[in-house]
């Protein structure tokens, strides 16, 4: 699964680093390691509601005080 975090800065100034940073602590306390490939992107073209965030090339947008519900929801539950 490739999850992509948009760190254009827009995303940057919505929090996309406490994104970045809460994901890759959540990737490697439920060992996904193998499972997800974590990257950054600069501006998808989509600012200003959230940040942006891509998995296997479909767009979401999300708040960076969701990102452990989102995580558990897209990530965590599809990856295992
Ligand atoms: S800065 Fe993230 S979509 Fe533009």
């Amino acid at each position: 699964m490739k999850v992509t975090i948009c760190v254009g800065s827009t995303c940057h100034l919505l929090g996309s680093r406490t994104v970045v940073e809460r994901f890759k602590a959540l990737v490697e306390e439920h060992q996904l390691q193998d499972r997800v490939e974590l990257s950054g992107k600069f501006c998808m073209g989509k600012c200003g509601e959230g940040v942006c965030v891509t998995i296997d090339d479909v767009t979401h947008i999300i708040q960076k005080e969701e990102a452990e519900e989102f995580f558990n929801r897209e990530i965590l539950a599809k990856a295992v």
